[in-house]
């Protein structure tokens, strides 16, 4: 591991802005020790390494890598496959394409090792779309470990056949939703599928599937190179590891750094990010890409784990922090996120449908001084008729930020009823 007390830099993030990883450094790195180990032990005993490690996914909902992987059915005679989740099209969040771009070989050596403890034969990686430059650099270096042996039919000589198909992605954020993200690879439109059945049991072409994220791939990898025990060390008792944090919005240094699960935000912001652009204080903070609920300034001694996040009343998500401060206006801010879900929607289920372009309207006639006394309290409600009521959780992506906000900042909103017109501001704008 590299030690380092750069944050910028660690065991996920080994290299900073502008630097990349061939397959030449990442073997120097003790690149496939991890791998080699997996490859002597049983894939049974790599699942419970996984397993013992309790690695939260790290694509939004935290939910334990190995728990997943024990939902495979046994018995089932149908191929297996394993595919990455690298759609990264949440707005706030830019982690995934660190690997992807500057890195591959770490994510790759991910994917070899689950897929091997898995048996799946076929992995797919499903890239967003627009990351042109990631996905040339991420094929190269698959056709690189065909080269070398690392993929192919005989893994690095061993018995286990291996295929990875980069696949990029149908430029829609829904085909980020795990069984919409089936279908796009299945060539249909990217819409998301009734559950259950869940992908495990049914998942791609009709098999048992395994759908993770990037990071949770490069966490699977630290847990066979460590072990188990060292991995939880790194971050908390039952919510291990390193963590990859992005940071955006109003800080004086905006990237991703790496610190242990659990971090404290005001470290994150402060330290880490340099503190707010010209000091000024802060007025909410988006904990974990945009459609977590909003924090306000004076929340930020939460740690980011899971845990903490939630019983401050928001989510960790993928851990993008955003940062506004003071003089920002948080109707602008939801305006921009909910036209955002409304033209992400893909139409469908009605509550989200209907309800997502409800919201839009809503926000953007209070931020445009067209607002009415009670508005907030439909939009309180508009948004409550979403939450847990469609196939997907786009709905509630959708739904969360509408009514944080409102919560957290209804003064604002008032206020815009009130006078007629953005207290900030703010003038109407053509889109
Ligand atoms: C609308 C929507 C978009 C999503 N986009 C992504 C994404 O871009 N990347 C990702 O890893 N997970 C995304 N997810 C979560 C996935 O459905 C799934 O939970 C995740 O890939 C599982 O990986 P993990 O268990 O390793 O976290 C999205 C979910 C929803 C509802």
């Amino acid at each position: 591991m590299i030690a380092s007390t750069d944050p910028t830099r660690g065991a996920l993030l080994r290299c900073g802005p502008g630097e990349s990883i061939d397959l030449a450094r990442h073997r120097a790195l003790g690149g496939f020790n991890a791998l080699r180990k997996a490859l002597a032990m049983s894939p049974d005993a790599v699942r419970e390494q996984v397993k013992a490690a309790n690695i939260r996914g790290r694509g939004g909902a935290g939910f334990p890598a190995g728990m997943k992987w024990g939902f495979l059915p046994k018995d089932n005679p149908k191929p297996r496959y394993l595919v990455i989740n690298a759609d990264e099209g949440e707005p706030g969040t830019f982690k995934d394409r660190y690997f992807l771009e500057q890195d591959p070989f770490v994510l790759l050596e991910g994917v070899i090792i689950s897929a091997f403890a898995i048996g799946a034969h076929s992995a797919y990686i499903y890239v967003r779309g627009e990351f042109v430059r990631p996905i040339q650099r991420l094929e190269a270096a698959v056709e690189e470990l065909y080269r070398a042996g690392i993929l192919g039919r005989s893994v690095m000589g061993s018995p286990f056949a291996l295929d990875v198909v980069v696949h990029p992605g149908a430029g829609a954020y829904i085909c980020g939703e795990e069984s919409a993200l089936l279908e796009s690879i299945e060539g249909k439109p990217g819409r998301p599928r009734v559950k259950p059945p869940f992908p495990a049991v049914v998942g791609l072409f009709g098999c048992p599937t395994i759908i993770n994220n990037v990071e949770t791939m490069a966490c699977v990898r630290l847990v066979l190179e460590h072990g188990a025990e060292r991995f939880l060390a790194m971050g908390l008792p039952k919510d291990g590891g390193p963590k990859v944090y992005g940071l955006s919005g109003h800080v004086k240094r905006p990237g991703l750094y790496e610190g242990p699960m659990g971090l404290s935000l005001r470290t994150l912001i402060y330290e880490y990010g340099g503190g707010t652009i010209d000091d000024k204080p802060i007025k909410g903070i988006i904990p974990g890409g945009s459609s977590t609920p909003v924090l306000r300034g004076d929340q930020i001694d939460v740690n980011m784990d899971f845990d903490s996040v939630k019983a401050a009343g928001s989510m960790l998500g993928t851990a993008a922090v955003t940062v506004f401060t003071e003089g920002t206006c948080p109707v602008a801010v939801l305006t921009r996120i909910a036209r955002f879900y409304a033209h992400e929607s893909c139409g469908q289920c009605t509550p989200c449908r209907d309800g997502t372009g409800w919201l839009e309207r809503l926000v953007e006639s209070i931020e445009h001084g067209h607002g009415r006394p009670g508005d907030c309290d439909l939009l309180l409600s508009a948004a409550g008729q979403i939450l847990g009521n469609t196939i997907c959780a786009l709905g509630d992506a959708a739904a969360m930020p509408v009514i944080s906000f409102v919560q957290q900042f209804r003064d604002d909103f008032e206020e815009h009823i009130r006078r007629g017109a953005c207290p900030y501001g703010n003038k109407p704008e053509a889109h």
